[in-house]
């Protein structure tokens, strides 16, 4: 089958993580007979430094056109690049979240699951980690405080920012309706998570949600509050199957559920709208520090092609190929520097990728 796909390398890292996650699909054309025809878009510092602007309509228009988008990551060192001289919303970040908005993809998905050969690079105790945990969070990603009215005004020379969190009761049901579909294809399990013993926004999520699971009587549904869901994630990850939140307090979560699984730099993430199509983007950031330095760790952006295989194009058997190989040199015991444990071979970004796609 032949397949439209818009690559977005963005900045810092992400040039030479997409560089390896194309590697891998490559593999996987070559042996499952696909043709990917990829066409590059600009998004973040690099449209910035060619159009001025962290974002064009071109842009946005390419990714329309094609059946699904592959990201890197976007943004730099806010202390020392020049994109964060400009003002807030001509910045790197500007541009992901207008093209998150752009395309509707209002459903981010972040698995998080402890590989077996990884639970050396697990910071949890291991009666903690037990037999593992496999999770998924499910992140409402167009709403909320990052799309809220907000302002900084300036009064009798007091200075004041205001940010504003609110959510109409369409957007926490479409958000809901996903997580629950997609606990109906796990274990049966979602875990709302809110603070609705504060903001009247998390009061109506939470009623929203209790509606929505009338329609699922085979979904067990659970509240939780944030501040709590943060402590039980270190302290008994295994409870959770579907995480369902909102956009805020699933950015703060995904980080911290992508640490127990041993590194960020293993998180992938599909952000959906209520099509097939898909942006599919490691959840960790483009770590401008060691770029440029064959230092990351792949492993992120070759799951979210694998997700992109799966979610928007039903390549299954090809999505498990991926996810197989990315298994398997795990267990050869091949590592990056951000999993390395005593008595594996470290290696670099670009050999990763190579070993990945000779698996596949
Ligand atoms: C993420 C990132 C973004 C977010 C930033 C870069 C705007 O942290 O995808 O989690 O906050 O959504
Ligand atoms: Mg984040």
């Amino acid at each position: 089958m032949e397949y439209k796909i818009a690559l977005i390398p963005g900045d810092g890292i992400g040039p030479e993580i997409v560089r390896e996650a194309r590697k891998v699909l490559d593999a996987v054309c070559a042996k499952f007979g696909h043709t990917f025809s990829y066409s590059e878009v600009l998004l973040g510092g690099a449209s910035i430094d060619v159009h001025g602007i962290p974002l064009t309509e071109d842009a946005v228009d390419t990714a329309k056109g094609s059946d699904a988008v592959l990201m890197g990551s976007i943004g730099g060192d806010a202390k020392t690049s020049p994109w964060y001289q400009l003002e807030p919303d001509k910045r790197p970040e500007a541009g992901l979240l207008a093209i998150r908005k752009a395309l509707n993809l209002f459903a981010n998905l972040r698995p998080a699951y402890l590989y077996q050969e990884l639970k050396e690079a697990c910071p949890l105790k291991e009666e903690i980690i037990g037999e593992g945990f496999d999770m998924i969070i499910v992140r409402e990603l167009t709403g909320g405080l990052y799309f809220g009215e907000r302002k900084t005004t300036e009064e009798n020379g007091i200075k004041t920012a205001v940010d504003t969190l609110s959510y109409n009761e369409n957007e926490i049901r479409r958000i809901a309706v996903k997580a629950f579909d997609i606990a109906m294809k796990r274990r049966k399990k979602v875990t709302s998570v809110d603070k609705a013993n504060v903001l009247d926004s998390s009061r109506l999520w939470r009623s929203i949600v209790e509606e929505v699971a009338e329609d699922y009587p085979e979904v067990t549904l659970e509240h939780m509050l944030v501040d709590n869901c943060a402590m039980q994630l270190v302290h008994d990850p295994a409870q959770f199957d579907v995480i369902l939140t909102e956009n805020m307090f699933g950015d703060i979560l995904s980080d911290e559920a992508s640490m127990v699984t041993g590194s960020i730099g293993m998180l992938s993430s599909a952000s959906l709208n209520d099509t097939k199509f898909g942006l599919y983007e490691p959840s960790h950031g483009s770590a401008p520090d060691i770029a440029g330095q064959n230092k990351a760790n792949p492993i992120a952006t070759i799951l979210s092609a694998a997700m992109m295989l799966r979610y928007s194009l039903d390549l299954d058997k090809e999505a498990d190929a991926v996810e197989e190989a990315v298994q398997k040199v795990l267990a050869d015991g091949w590592r990056t520097g951000d999993i390395m444990s005593e008595g594996c071979m470290l290696t670099g970004t670009e050999q990763m990728g190579d070993l990945i796609a000779a698996a596949v």
